[in-house]
């Protein structure tokens, strides 16, 4: 007995250890001090002689939130603004107050897995896999009061109310500052928009509609269930060089003053000096890559949601029946230059489908020594107005670039970051662009044939196309929730629910 409880203890370490995207705590508590000018990952800690226990405290949660507004739901957040002692702990908590039809529509928080727990009334709720897993399966339950449901990091998911009463659900998610995407304000709703022509491809509908849709969405954006988070720190924290203050990696900019640029650099397509003296050209290149690694290194330990290897490598034993999070090792001693090795990326992928672009992935699937390390490849393919639609990786950041052709990329960030807005850059062969973890984005070739190498950081980084997961999912998502939604009627929903949803990813 004594025995199975530590090994389920020890099997919970080991995956909280895998999967947490928040940072471990190095010090008993690092209470954010909201007053310091100093922007870090996650906030400064306050001088800790003058912490108190009110700083590990809030209060309300029994108060309901007003569910007055269009979709019916009311997302009260106690995160690390409203409870200063949560900075660096991992943890936060939600109440969540449905009216009788009530929906807190599709989507996902970038940072967490959420569980909750019903305490009034009756919840459907349900979420949605990503295309690797048989094609986004959708999985279902209704609860009732007691029930306790998972949400798995990064997910599309919704809750509904179908009874005549008031629900209530308490949840918690697994950062400090989980982030929340409702799909359809980021999709239809990001300020600026996403180009017409983007939505309608990756939706299957005309331009017209797409901006009807589009110009709807807009006018509810008000009416979202998440409540404003006054903080827009945690999408991303790009580096400021100019700072003096020396902190691990770099201290943030302005979020206010970051643009595209600072998620693109140009220069890939020049080849290096090799005419200088042998290794003069490697050495600089070590340091740099060693930089490079080591603020990787620092920020995987931040952010990675993958797990750290624990030793030299651990090639994926695919043969072995025993399930853990990744694979099993295969014996060491039985790994060759093989198992880190797969080919063909330098062959085109078919884009001859109707969003006419390919993504060749090159992960744990394909290249067994992947297993444990954290990272993976693609090729994307695109034909002339080829798009690789709206989507996610939730377990990973993705870096890219073009070697070949345009391509125009975007992402939006979540609804805390002043609502969704838009960062979008036209790249050229040698230009580089960041895709921050489990954001929604895309790219549009709106030139000749273009190719592009990415990089993502997890061995298996999961992709959730938009369009397919919320209306090509098995089973549907119920029609009255998309319809509520995406503020369209029920035949629109079910009309784009009987189209055929292509997936790109190969
Ligand atoms: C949620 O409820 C609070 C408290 O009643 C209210 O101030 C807020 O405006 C509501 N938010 C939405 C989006 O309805």
């Amino acid at each position: 007995m004594a025995a199975k409880i530590l090994l389920i203890a020890l099997l919970a370490l080991a995956s909280s250890h895998a999967l947490a995207s928040d940072p471990s705590p190095l010090q008993d508590f690092c209470v954010a001090d909201m007053d310091s000018k100093v922007r870090v990952n996650g906030f400064v800690c306050k001088d800790p002689t003058v912490v108190k226990a009110e700083d590990f405290f809030s209060t309300g949660l029994d108060k309901a939130g007003d569910t007055g507004k269009k979709l019916g739901s009311n997302v009260t957040a106690v995160n690390v603004n409203k409870i200063v002692g949560l900075n660096t702990l991992g943890i936060s908590m939600v109440r969540i107050d449905y009216a009788p039809k009530g929906l807190n529509a599709p989507h996902t928080h970038p940072r967490a897995t959420e569980i909750l727990t019903v305490i009034e009334g009756q919840l459907f709720v349900g979420f949605v896999t990503s295309n690797s897993d048989n094609g986004n399966r959708l999985f279902t339950k209704m609860l009732k009061k007691g029930d306790v449901f998972v949400f798995p990091e990064g997910l599309i998911h919704f809750q509904f109310n179908p009874g005549h009463t008031n629900t209530v659900a308490i949840g918690a998610l697994s950062s400090q500052n989980p982030g929340t995407i409702t799909i359809a304000n980021a999709v239809f709703g990001s300020k600026p928009p996403i180009s017409d022509e983007v939505l309608a491809k990756a939706f299957q509908i005309t331009r017209m509609a797409a901006k009807t849709l589009l110009l709807a969405l807009l006018a509810v954006a008000s009416s979202l269930a998440m409540a404003s988070d006054p903080s827009p720190l945690q999408d991303f924290c790009v580096a400021d060089k100019d700072s003096k203050v020396l902190v691990n990696g770099f201290v943030c900019k302005d979020p206010k003053v970051v643009k595209a640029e600072d998620f693109f650099f140009r220069g890939l397509d020049k080849a290096g000096d090799t005419g200088k003296k042998l290794g003069s050209n490697i050495a600089e290149m070590a340091a740099k890559i060693l930089l490079i690694s080591l603020l990787a290194m620092a920020s995987s330990l931040a952010m990675a949601s993958d797990p750290s290897p624990l030793q030299d490598f651990c090639v994926a034993d695919k043969a072995s029946k025993v399930l853990v999070n990744g694979f099993v090792c295969k014996d060491p001693m039985q790994v060759t230059a093989e198992d880190f090795f797969a080919m063909g990326l330098d062959k085109a992928g078919n884009t001859e489908n109707k969003v006419g672009s390919m993504v060749t992935a090159v992960n744990v699937n394909k290249l067994a020594g992947l297993n444990t390390l954290g990272i993976s490849m693609v090729r994307i393919d695109y034909a002339p107005r080829g798009l690789n639609p709206p989507h996610t990786h939730p377990r990973a950041t993705e870096i890219l670039t073009v070697i070949e052709g345009q391509l125009l990329v975007g992402f939006v960030t979540s609804n805390t970051d002043n609502g969704n807005r838009l960062f979008t850059k036209m790249l050229k062969k040698g230009d580089v662009f960041v895709f921050p973890e489990g954001l929604i984005h895309f790219q549009f070739n709106p030139g000749h044939k273009t190719v592009a190498i990415g990089a993502l950081s997890s061995q298996n980084p999961g992709t959730i196309t938009i369009a397919n997961a919320v209306f090509g999912s098995k089973p549907p998502i119920s029609d009255d929730v998309l319809a509520k939604a995406f503020q369209v009627d029920k035949k629109t929903v079910d009309w784009l629910q009987a189209q055929f949803w292509a997936d790109n990813n190969n």
